[in-house]
């Protein structure tokens, strides 16, 4: 079987939305959860968050950034092609439920995948206050969908094109000490943007969970590539996760667990560029 993409376009420069058409999958669908899919026969499988669904279309949308050799293939292919392999919905899903106020941080191509969990608070009933970053504004997407989702969103890039002149972790920080109640924080970006949000929420002793990226190859917990670390004991994000407690997360095991195949990676890439 195979999956048709509907729509595909570049959303910004290297970052691509693509809706596949899945209707078995867009049903069960929830936010935080992800597909694995594979191009074709000969592919890597890579996992890529649900960062909407669409159960009466029966399609979910992906958006994903060009890195390497599989997210480069798929950024080539255009709508009415098809993907060999989709599977999901896979991972637990966010925990969804009434908190109070809860902010959620996205930070890059994470901008995606807290949009469903944003929009699935406020839907909750909560306040929902929304921090998303990006290097530049060039590079910024979906803060008119953002928007909508919150009761409040705050923008910061790298470079002070747009909101904020800094980091998602600045603007967090006066939001802790604004002194309101805050209930939750949601954290979705690079793992060092992931840390850095969790040092900042620690003294402050809010609940915060990220969402992990470690290497994925099966997506059933079979094959251990997923390991991470947190609260001292072994998880697999593929099933225990992807979210987990932030203030437990062993990051420095899971960024040079991510940095284990760069030669292989850039071979890769080149070989098939070549
Ligand atoms: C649960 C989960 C959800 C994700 N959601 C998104 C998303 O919504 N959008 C997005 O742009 N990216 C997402 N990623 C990251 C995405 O899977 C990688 O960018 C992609 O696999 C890179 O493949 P590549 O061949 O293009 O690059 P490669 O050159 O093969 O790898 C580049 C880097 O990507 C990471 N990576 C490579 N292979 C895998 C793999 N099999 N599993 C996980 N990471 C890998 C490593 O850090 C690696 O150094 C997610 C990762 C996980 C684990
Ligand atoms: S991807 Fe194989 S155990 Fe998680």
């Amino acid at each position: 079987m195979s999956f048709t993409i509907s729509k595909k376009h570049e959303l910004v420069p290297t970052i691509h939305r693509i809706d596949v058409e899945a209707l078995r999958l867009a049903e069960k669908a929830m936010p935080g959860q992800f597909v694995i899919l594979r191009i074709d026969e000969h592919g890597e499988r890579i996992p890529l968050t649900i960062a909407d669904f669409d159960a009466s279309a029966g399609t979910i949308t992906l958006i994903f950034q060009e890195i390497g050799k599989t997210t480069r293939q798929l950024a080539l292919l255009a709508a009415g092609d098809q993907i060999t392999d989709f599977t999901g919905p896979l991972g637990r899903p966010s925990e969804i439920r009434g908190f109070g106020t809860v902010v959620c941080v996205g930070g890059g191509v994470g901008i995606a995948p807290i949009f469903p969990i944003a929009r699935g608070m406020r839907e909750a009933g909560n306040r929902v206050i929304s921090v998303i970053g990006a290097r530049s504004e060039s590079i910024l997407f979906w803060e008119d969908r953002m928007d909508e989702a919150s009761s409040e969103l705050y923008v910061a890039t790298d470079d002070g094109t747009k909101g904020h002149h800094g980091f998602v972790t600045d603007i967090v920080q006066n939001i802790l000490e604004r002194g309101e109640r805050i209930d939750r924080v949601i954290a979705i970006g690079p793992p060092v943007m992931m840390r850095a949000v969790a040092g900042v929420t620690k003294p402050f002793c809010v609940k915060t969970v990220v969402s992990l990226n470690p290497i994925m190859v099966d997506g059933t917990g079979m094959c251990g590539a997923c390991r991470v670390l947190v609260g001292n004991e072994t998880k697999f994000a593929c099933v225990d996760g992807p979210e987990f407690d932030a203030h437990e997360v062993d990051f420095t095991l899971l960024m040079n667990r991510l940095a284990m195949y760069l030669p292989e990676e850039k071979e890769a890439l080149e070989r098939y560029e070549h």
